[in-house]
């Protein structure tokens, strides 16, 4: 008999978060009482789905260890990249030994704190029979213009462009390997663009416009008010 499939959680956090131009990473910034990061990884754990959650933090980051939550049974700390797809597969790296090829990976920003169970159990519903996987994403409200300098140049078609938001949800050995051969690719933004370039299409499924990634300054009221929204 084969090992029924696990789920399992990665969690870049070793960014600096140069345009919040706070005075530590925005993911150790208080929102609602906790940390930013506690706030998703509490989520993350709600959701009641993962056999463990990897967080990868910079090895400089005097942070982290600080927090209770790093202690946690199902939590696991793995070191961090230069860019956010290195932290991803450096995560990945850590649980060689305990996940399989054919498991699934949710990878969740530590910046999106408003994560609903909801949309991880929409995400996981709606993909758990597919070959490749998808991320949530979100459609556009507003029409899309190309530009050039500040001329458009062209009105694009909003049906096609969609908004990745996190988490993106793959199969361990294909992420891990598409990862393994993009390595150093400045384009790769997203887990999603790591599998595209191998000529995949991971698919998308829309979520909830609540869960917004803290960028800059005005986004942590924003997120306090939806977490009191609800
Ligand atoms: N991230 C990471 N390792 C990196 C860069 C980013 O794990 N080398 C993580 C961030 O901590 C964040 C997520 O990836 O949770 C999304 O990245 P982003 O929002 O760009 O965060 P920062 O890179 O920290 O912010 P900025 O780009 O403004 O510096
Ligand atoms: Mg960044």
């Amino acid at each position: 008999m084969t090992d029924p499939i696990k789920f399992w959680g990665i969690v870049p956090a070793a960014g600096v978060g140069k345009r919040m131009q706070a005075n530590r990473p925005k993911q150790y910034l208080g929102l609602a009482g906790k940390t930013v990061i506690e706030q998703t990884l509490s989520r993350l754990l709600q959701a009641n789905v993962f056999e463990a959650i990897v967080v990868a933090v910079s090895e400089q980051d005097p942070y982290w260890p600080d927090l209770a939550i790093s202690q946690h049974a199902n939590i696991i700390t793995a070191p961090g990249g230069k860019e956010r797809a290195d932290s991803v597969l450096s995560a990945l790296k850590t649980i060689r030994d305990k996940a399989s090829d054919s498991d699934w990976v949710l990878v969740h920003d530590a910046a999106r704190p408003c994560i609903t169970t909801t949309d991880i159990q929409y995400l996981i519903d709606s993909l758990v029979n597919d070959d490749v996987g998808g991320i949530l994403a979100l459609s556009s409200p507003d029409t899309l213009k190309r530009v050039q300098g500040n001329c458009i140049t062209e009105t694009l078609d909003r049906s096609h462009i969609w908004r990745a938001l996190t988490p993106q949800m793959f199969r361990y050995g294909m992420l891990k390997i598409a990862l393994e051969e993009t390595e150093g690719n400045p384009s790769i933004t997203d887990e999603a663009s790591a599998l595209e370039l191998k000529g995949l299409q991971p698919k998308i499924v829309e979520g909830r416009p609540d869960n917004i990634k803290i960028t800059r300054p005005e986004d942590l009221p924003l997120a306090q008010f939806y977490m009191e929204q609800q």
